[in-house]
């Protein structure tokens, strides 16, 4: 069951490792993205690409005739948190009423599956630690809250048109392609691991460390870093899923169901690189929840899937050798 899939923001970060994961599997893929913050370079040049915004509805439409789409996975989005405070319309337009006109389009052509690119900002402070995905939905920012819009507008098609959709709300995701084909172009990323291997390469002189006092094993923060090759696996098999029970739909946290601190983190790239990065210890960072880890078990009992770069040595490593790609080509 290998329909064509047409790839939103797929010159971004994650949507460009989708389509090399479905290029990869033999799927047909075309691109949408309006290079606001995605790269050419990310993606190969055989693969049909379409320079424009997925609320261009006539765009769209002669997307899904020309390439003849059955299946859509939607990365196109605005994801930086602090921004989004700022500048909440900015986020409600191309979260929210993009991704309307997005779904809209794909109901009217008969488009019968969406792959969605949600986040684990849709539960805000989650009440309890690891997140399931039955913990309250209660963002704390207009990032999680236009996310969350997405989420609920397709379970509302679903229900009414002949539509099933998979919502997967990420944890932080990381690292960059095994082969080294695409990962993650930070022009000032707030990331930690992007941040770290930056340092690591001398595009940076330290690392702050936000916060030493938390309520943590060793007071700095916990997340669940996924692998972007593991997470975008995922998404090919939910997509196998909503093509094979088009009744059902799906909603899944994407993490490993394990934490790592932010000193961690850091301690592991040291033993990487066999030499220390410089640390600063800093305050705490505004919005910042102490502990963020995933619960995997809906994810393992619903999908074909497992982890196959979890190690943190790994996930570093990759993200150290696209780093010096990035460096040595001057693309960042
Ligand atoms: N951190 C540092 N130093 C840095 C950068 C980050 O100590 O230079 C710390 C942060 O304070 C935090 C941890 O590293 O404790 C991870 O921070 P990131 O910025 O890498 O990621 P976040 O957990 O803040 O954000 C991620 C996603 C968002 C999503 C959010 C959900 O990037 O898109 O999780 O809570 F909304």
């Amino acid at each position: 069951s290998s329909i064509p899939v047409l790839v939103t923001g797929g010159a971004g970060y994650i949507g460009s490792h989708a389509v090399l994961a479905l290029r990869d599997a033999g799927w047909p893929v075309s691109v949408i993205d309006d290079l606001s913050t995605g790269s050419r370079y990310l993606l190969p040049d055989d693969v049909p690409f379409y320079e424009g915004n997925v609320a261009d509805r006539a765009l769209v439409e002669r997307i899904f005739a020309e390439q003849d789409i059955g299946a859509i996975m939607h990365f196109a989005g605005s994801i930086v948190v602090p921004e989004s405070v700022e500048k909440p319309l900015d986020y409600y337009r191309n979260n929210t009423v993009a991704s309307h006109s997005l779904i809209s389009t794909a109901v009217d052509a008969g488009i019968c599956h969406v792959v969605f690119s949600s986040t684990a900002a849709v539960y805000g402070e989650p009440e309890r630690v690891p997140v399931d995905e039955a913990v309250a939905k209660l963002p704390i920012n207009p990032y999680g809250a236009s996310k969350l819009m997405t989420e609920r507008m397709l379970e509302d098609s679903a229900a009414a048109y002949p539509l099933n959709f998979a919502a997967l709300r990420y944890f932080n995701v990381s690292g960059a392609d095994p082969a080294g084909r695409s990962g993650q172009v930070g022009k000032g990323s707030t990331h930690l691991i992007k941040v770290a291997v930056e340092a690591a390469v001398g595009k940076r002189d330290h690392v702050d460390v936000f916060g030493t006092d938390y309520q943590t094993p060793d007071g700095s923060c916990v997340r669940d870093y996924i692998h972007v090759s593991d997470l975008v696996d995922a998404h090919l098999k939910a997509l196998e899923r909503l093509i094979e029970r088009p009744e059902e739909n799906l909603v899944l946290n994407l993490g490993y169901g394990r934490g790592l601190s932010v000193l961690e983190v850091l301690d592991a790239l040291d033993k990487v690189l066999g030499q220390p990065i410089r640390r600063e210890m800093k305050g705490r960072r505004a919005g910042d929840p102490p502990l963020l880890i995933s619960s995997n078990k809906a994810l393992l009992e619903t999908l074909d899937w497992n982890a196959r770069y979890a190690d943190i040595e790994t996930i570093l490593t990759h993200a150290l050798d696209w780093e010096r790609k990035l460096q040595s080509r001057n693309w960042a």
